[in-house]
């Protein structure tokens, strides 16, 4: 898959941008601030439907304007798709392929996928379990649209669930048990799900790590949950007071984790940077893996400010792959083309280079 034609309006510093792409490798120049990492997102944006970094949909309309539209035309070996996105502040978000309109936009979720790698990935070793979380649910929602179903049900009767916890008045307990009943159901689809996922993901992530770094030290990660404790549903049952006590639930698949080891010590703390970098490069090179797998088709990568991170040897790892068409189109975003330019003519590819200064196209 590849896209050729992009335009944005009023996308973060763009006011308007048009611009036609290769179908292999785009690099993306210009100064800190130009707008080379929103660009990425807005590829990121008609993918998933959403910004990689902003929660907010409305932060990422340009400031002082109430609306934001990014179009782009993407190709497969037979089909051709013009997806079109468009959000106005206090209006639903309207998501269209050839026109037609979603009438759920989670449809869209895993049709058109990329594999974005920023340095913002950090956030992964380094913050909460909210963040794996977050990576997990989206590389399994982009394979298995049933998963994200369930995953839309579970968050919304756990909000149920917590909005009647947080009431001062007492407690309806008829409801509690309506929830509880829902929450464990698709808690334990979840659950099963997301360990299956795991146990797939952990080999191809492992073969990833050791490409990288020549099988320096093992790495692999543990799947840790609430539900797939022995007995756990008098588990969930018995958290009962507690989540009375503390006005939320406090047992359950939203409180998941992975636990990121190397040589069998915790990553976060044990990990070098660069331990800690390949380690995340491999687990977005095995997320590239399994949605090729599954598609039967290449995502598009996006890899921003990558060539900054990584020493010569892990990108001459990378480059390899891209010698040898494990990839599609790529867009990479460089503050220095030239540096870009030098690390693909070892593989005699030429990049297209796009500049860019104060979100516009020069
Ligand atoms: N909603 C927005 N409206 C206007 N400018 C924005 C918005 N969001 C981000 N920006 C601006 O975009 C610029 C950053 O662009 P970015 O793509 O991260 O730059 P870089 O080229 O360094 O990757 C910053 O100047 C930031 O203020
Ligand atoms: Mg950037």
């Amino acid at each position: 898959m590849y896209i050729s034609k992009l335009s944005l309006f009023q996308f973060k510093n763009y006011e308007t941008l048009d611009v036609v792409f290769e179908p292999k490798i785009n690099c993306i120049a210009g100064e800190n601030g130009a707008g080379k990492t929103n660009l990425l997102d807005a590829l990121h944006y008609l993918s998933m439907s959403k910004s990689y970094f902003l929660n907010t949909d409305s932060q990422n309309i340009l400031h002082n304007q109430n609306m934001m539209m990014i179009k782009a035309n993407f190709h497969n070996t037979e089909e051709n798709f013009e997806i079109y996105c468009a959000i106005q502040t206090g209006q639903k978000k309207i998501l269209k392929v050839n026109d037609v309109l979603y009438s759920k936009i989670t449809e869209h979720i895993g049709r058109f996928p990329v594999v974005m790698i920023a340095p913002s990935d950090q956030d992964l070793i380094a913050e909460g379990s909210e963040d794996r979380r977050r990576f997990l649910d989206s590389l399994i929602s982009q394979i298995d649209s049933q998963y994200l179903q369930n995953l839309i049900h579970y968050n919304h009767y756990l909000a149920q669930r917590n909005a009647i916890l947080k009431q001062n008045t007492t407690i309806d307990n008829t409801l509690i048990e309506m929830y509880d009943k829902y929450l464990l159901n698709f808690g334990e689809k979840i659950t099963q799900k997301r360990q299956l996922f795991m146990e797939e993901f952990l080999p191809i992530f492992q073969k990833n790590y050791d490409f990288l770094t020549q099988k320096k030290e093992k790495c692999h990660f543990e799947y840790k949950a609430d539900f797939l404790l022995k007995d756990f549903k008098n588990k969930y049952y018995q958290a009962f007071q507690k989540d009375v006590m503390l006005k939320r639930t406090t047992f359950g698949t939203h409180k998941d984790d992975i636990v990121f080891f190397i040589d069998n010590y915790p990553l976060k703390k044990y990990g070098s940077q660069g331990q800690q970098k390949s380690f995340l490069i491999a687990l977005k090179l095995a997320q590239y893996e399994i949605i090729y797998q599954k598609k039967q088709f290449k995502p598009i990568l996006l890899l921003d400010d990558i060539f900054d991170k990584l020493d010569d040897f892990r990108i001459q790892q990378l480059i390899k792959l891209v010698n040898n068409e494990t990839f599609g189109q790529i867009f990479v975003t460089d503050a220095r083309p030239e540096r870009t330019s030098q690390i693909f003519a070892t593989i005699e590819i030429k990049p297209a280079i796009f500049t860019i200064q104060n979100g516009k196209l020069i």
